[in-house]
């Protein structure tokens, strides 16, 4: 394959949420068309099973979210869609990177830290080894772009790093990937506390709109967003929540946050979140409908992720041998 490959995932823990399409999911789907590249999408659920999952909920959810990669326009003939457990070099090459990865540099991830935190019953060997598996998914397809929200940066940082060291080590193998993050909605914040990002597993509701959310819902959840206590419409440190409904009307309707501000000037905080929720209903709303569709047909999901993994397997075979070779692992 000569075209540059584009790689990057959602784990199906939670909800696929506003934030996940605006930060990464509409990135995606411009760069599906862009026929310099191969872009690669995978569901990563092995990374999900680093928190408990109960196995019936979890396989149902994984083939919702790829349902809902479909829904958003993803498109199968453009891109390899598959999940991730079914190929299982990932979990191979993890291995081999485990082999080249400190304990030090793992720990001082801060994603470790903030889950080891919030799950503290359950710091198991996997939540530490999570940006290694994600850099095998990464290098497994010598990927040249990674476009993600701004949280994954330092995963990418240890991607970069292993993929050097492996390099160094061995013999030019793996393509050293680069980010790929916007400017503007690299960071969307809940709308219960906008210094926090929006993240899929909060347990406060309210604080995350789901891409299947209804109408009644979304309006209802902006009607509720925190604010700050006076009544200017403008971008700043200081007014996170305002600059963060700013962001998010500018990306759903595809327009610069200057222009937003343009727009918005003048309303009041109450018709400044019924404008916002009015546009990520507009966002969402096909999304929802192509999805009640998807979803009802299991057998056409499960065949295109076997086509999906078909195409996967193929590249990631031939970079897993290659890494077998270079270890000195005998080859037959
Ligand atoms: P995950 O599943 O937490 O998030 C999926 C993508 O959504 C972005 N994102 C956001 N962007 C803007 N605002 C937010 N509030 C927000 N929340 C999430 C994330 O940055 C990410 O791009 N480890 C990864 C999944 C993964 C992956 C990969 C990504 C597995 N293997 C290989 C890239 C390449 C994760 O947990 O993302």
């Amino acid at each position: 394959m000569d075209k540059k490959i584009i790689y990057s995932g959602i784990q199906p823990t939670g909800l696929v949420t506003l934030g996940n399409y605006i930060g990464a999911l509409s990135n995606w789907l411009k760069l599906q068309d862009n026929d310099e590249y191969q872009c690669i999408f995978s569901i990563a659920d092995l990374h999900s099973l680093t928190v408990r999952q109960v196995p019936s909920e979890f396989r149902n959810r994984a083939l919702s979210f790829f349902a809902q990669y479909l829904a958003c326009g993803l498109d199968p003939q453009k891109n390899i869609m598959y999940f991730q457990s079914h190929v299982h070099e990932h979990a191979e090459l993890t291995w081999i990177l485990n082999c080249i990865t400190y304990i030090g540099e793992a720990s001082r991830m801060t994603q470790f830290k903030e889950k080891s935190q919030k799950h503290p019953d359950n710091i198991n060997m996997g939540l530490m080894d999570y940006p290694v598996l994600m850099a095998a998914d990464i290098l497994l397809y010598n990927t040249s772009l990674v476009p993600v929200g701004v949280d994954q940066k330092q995963h990418l940082e240890i991607a970069r790093d292993l993929a050097a060291r492996f390099n160094n080590a061995y013999s030019p193998t793996f393509t050293v990937p680069e980010p790929y993050i916007s400017k503007v909605g690299a960071k969307i914040m809940s709308l219960q506390n906008p210094l926090a990002k929006m993240s899929k597993s909060d347990s406060n509701l309210n604080a995350t709109i789901s891409i299947l959310d209804s109408q009644d819902d979304i309006m209802r959840k902006f009607k509720r967003a925190v604010t700050d206590s006076d009544n200017e419409i403008r971008i700043g440190e200081d007014k996170p929540g305002i600059t963060n409904l700013i962001t998010i009307y500018a990306c759903s309707k595809g327009i610069s946050v200057e222009d937003a501000v343009k727009e918005l000037q003048g309303l009041s905080y109450a018709a400044l979140k019924e404008a916002v929720g009015v546009s990520v209903v507009d966002l969402l709303a096909p999304i929802k409908s192509r999805y009640d569709e998807l979803i009802k047909d299991k057998d056409g999901l499960l065949a295109i992720a076997k086509a999906g993994q078909e195409q996967a397997s193929s590249i990631a075979r031939k970079t897993l041998r290659k890494v077998y070779k270079k270890v000195g692992l005998v080859q037959l």
